[in-house]
């Protein structure tokens, strides 16, 4: 590979379907890639590196740049069908695109491990901590378990199960996840039961899930997530009562997605054809998400 005047490069969002939080803490989560992504083109060009497109305006934007390109020659443009901090990986499709868009302009091929390590530095900036789990399956696109070992990502591939009916409904407020997960390690150790048993359902989800369970036995293990969400403290009352539209509209279960304090619910379960319009009375969207197939 050879040095590049112009790079682009794409990555997906993810989707949380249990664990989030726990996996701050060494416990495994169960994520996968969705069907919407995130794109980065870099062009080599006079003065400081600089966005000079984005969809969303964020003053981290910088700082996130310069932990993975030069401080100058190099200008961005973003362009994303993700939701902006909402629990569906905007951060983290940002950061696997911008390293991967990164090395192919420099003519580097990077290891799926090289690419990891250098995404939790653009991470890191959104979210102080991240355990790694939004922009691994980012990265590894398709469905993961993922757990952090000694600071070490571990993944195993899941099935990837298509035709289960994945719905989304994005409550249009905005979570911030820094402070999610320091409010979270403020609440322990009083939460670490709830913590435990959340790590509990995802090994229990894990066996249905790669065993090929139907919708209407790996459902309530969602909103079994959900209810343990909300005992450490990461629901709002959008987020509760979204729950309940998709449980109402005959989705086999729902929860809260990503840090909370605002952004999305996932229901499992092909809920009926009445919840969009249902959602957007609230003022909400509600739409299906399907899962971006393995990358490697
Ligand atoms: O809010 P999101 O989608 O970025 O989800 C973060 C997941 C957490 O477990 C809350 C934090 C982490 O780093 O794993």
């Amino acid at each position: 590979m050879s040095l590049r005047a112009v790079a682009e490069a794409t990555a997906p969002g993810k989707l949380i379907l249990a664990g989030e939080h726990a996996v701050v803490y060494g416990a495994p989560a169960i994520a996968f890639a969705v069907d919407r992504e995130t794109r980065v083109t870099l062009r080599r060009r006079p003065g400081p590196t600089a966005v000079d497109d984005a969809p969303f305006a964020d003053a981290r934007l910088g700082a996130a740049l310069s932990a993975v390109l030069p401080a100058g020659g190099i200008g961005v443009s973003i362009a994303s069908t993700l939701p902006v901090g909402r629990g569906m990986g905007s951060s983290a499709a940002l950061a696997i695109a911008l390293v991967r868009a990164a090395a192919t302009l420099d003519g580097r091929a990077l290891t799926p491990a090289e690419e990891h390590a250098a995404g939790f530095a653009v991470e890191a900036v959104f979210h102080g901590t991240p355990s790694g789990v939004d922009h691994g399956v980012c990265g590894a696109g398709g469905c993961v378990r993922y757990r952090r070992v000694d600071g070490a990502p571990v993944f195993a591939r899941l099935p990837v199960r298509q035709g289960i009916g994945l719905w989304v409904i994005d409550t249009g407020a905005p979570g911030d996840t820094a402070e999610m997960v320091a409010g979270v390690r403020a609440r322990r150790p009083g939460i670490d039961a709830a913590l435990a048993a959340i790590a509990r359902g995802v090994d229990h989800l894990t066996a249905l899930w790669c065993a090929g369970a139907p919708a209407a036995a790996l459902g309530p293990l969602l909103t079994d997530n959900h209810r343990l969400l909300q005992d450490i403290g990461v629901s709002t009352p959008a987020l509760d009562a979204a729950v309940s539209l998709a449980l109402a509209h005959g989705a086999a279960g729902a929860k809260l997605c990503g840090a909370g304090g605002g952004g999305v619910v996932l229901a499992l379960g092909s809920p009926n054809a009445a919840l969009p319009a249902a959602a957007a009375a609230q003022g909400w969207s509600a739409f299906p998400v399907g899962i971006a197939p393995p990358r490697r």
